[in-house]
């Protein structure tokens, strides 16, 4: 080749340069103009994001909580009109929580309309009255980075404590944890927002033992969470999964654009292993699958028992769990089918991972009706469940270390 060939080469490599630059300068402006638009996009949220939109800002209380500010707070001054609409017999603000009583005829289609709404709209009201930044200190809050996808590599085993416990002196113990029993980490925006579902009755002595093991466990996962702590009241047989479902919808209610990952956890296990990751996978998730009681042996192949994990979606997909078990057993087993039905697999972590110590408790007598249920779920379960629910919400409470959602689910004549 002559040298007009070389310069003619030259210049083709020199233009092509110069596009490239043009090409990159383009790019910065468009990401710099249009970056929140871009931030948003199903491209970015599925390429950031395993399961959920994780990029949803993380919604916070003061940056420094402290319980006595429930002190300040009074429902005759209410911060959205709808406080003063409400049929309560009894809106009574404690120095470290807030009730409010439902009256006893409230079915759950008017407490879903009033005092859950108010639950979240005094929250709100709370965040706005307490918190000392300024709305743009805290919308750059909402800014924060996310948080690391990976735990820090020293993260592994933790020892339980089965001591009986007061639970006051337990709340003074973590004064970080926000009204409710919530919590988001400080530094970063969550990748996870987890409601733990307990479903409970008469187990008082657990529930101590239970919120002093899993704050600091929480805390260390760098999820955001809430612990609801779902009370069946009345005489009936305990019905777990029907518990369970309650906690599902009131717990959605109590979080401004809601959680995206429920974890339905007994409250007598206690998960050992830091590396279990309070989160909800591609799949359903069963996460107790290895119990000291049960010597650290998964006990059948489909279990899903104990504590579970599952995505708001996931879980609307099988209607939740079905409301047709009074007693011990089934329940779970109902929900593993629900899962395998619609075409989800359960997920596990190893059996070194999924750890979990029991506490001690009575058994109680187990559902004879169980197997025969059991036998009907995948003809039924699209009409037995979410669709299907009815209770009366009595009382909720914001405590210091969880919210108290007390329950009638008995079955309304
Ligand atoms: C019951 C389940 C229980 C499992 C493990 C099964 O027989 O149906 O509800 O979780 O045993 O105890």
């Amino acid at each position: 080749m002559g040298p007009s060939g070389a310069a003619g080469g030259g210049g083709r490599a020199a233009r092509a340069l110069r596009l490239l630059l043009l090409l990159v300068l383009a790019l910065a402006a468009v990401e710099y103009l249009f970056g929140s638009i871009l931030d948003a996009s199903p491209l970015r949220t599925y390429l950031y994001t395993p399961v959920y939109n994780a990029t949803h800002p993380t919604l916070r209380f003061g940056e420094k909580f402290a319980p006595s500010w429930a002190k300040r707070l009074s429902v005759t001054e209410p911060p959205y009109p709808e406080v003063k609409n409400i049929t309560s017999r009894n809106d009574t603000i404690f120095a470290s929580n807030i009730t409010l009583v439902m009256t006893p005829d409230m079915t759950r289609q008017s407490a879903d309309n009033s005092t859950s709404l108010l639950l979240s709209r005094i929250l709100e009201g709370y965040r706005n009255q307490t918190t000392t930044e300024s709305t743009d200190a805290r919308k750059n809050e909402t800014e924060l980075p996310l948080c690391p996808d990976s735990l820090p590599p020293d993260l592994g085993p933790v020892p339980v404590n089965k001591t009986d416990m007061e639970l006051d002196i337990v709340e003074k113990e973590y004064p970080e944890i926000q009204l409710g029993g919530r919590y988001a980490p400080p530094n970063c925006t969550a990748r996870h927002r987890v409601a733990i579902i307990v479903p409970f009755r008469d187990r008082k002595q657990h529930l101590a033992i239970f919120l002093h093991h899993m704050h600091p466990f929480l805390m260390k996962q760098q999820i955001e969470y809430g612990i609801f702590i779902v009370e069946q009241e009345g005489n009936s047989e305990f019905n777990r999964a029907k518990l369970m479902n309650v906690g599902f919808v009131e717990s959605q209610k109590l979080r401004a654009g809601g959680w995206q990952c429920f974890i339905f956890h007994d409250i007598d296990l206690l998960p050992l292993d830091l590396r279990n990751m309070y989160s909800c996978p591609r799949q359903p998730r069963h996460m107790s699958s290895s119990i000291d009681k049960l010597h650290f042996k998964l006990p059948y192949e489909d279990i899903f028992g104990g504590v579970s994990a599952m995505t708001q979606e996931q879980f609307k997909k099988v209607n939740g769990f079905s409301n047709k078990y009074w007693g011990w057993g089934g329940e779970d087993d109902d929900m593993s089918y629900r899962v395998r039905k619609v075409g989800f697999h359960i997920a596990r972590y190893k059996m070194s991972i999924a750890r979990y110590a029991m506490l001690d408790h009575k058994k109680s007598a187990p559902n004879p009706k169980r197997y025969q249920l059991l036998s009907q779920t995948s003809k039924v379960f699209q009409k037995d469940g979410l669709s299907t629910l009815q209770y009366q919400l009595v009382k909720v409470t914001l405590n210091h270390l969880h919210t108290h959602v007390l329950v009638n689910i008995d079955e309304l004549s």
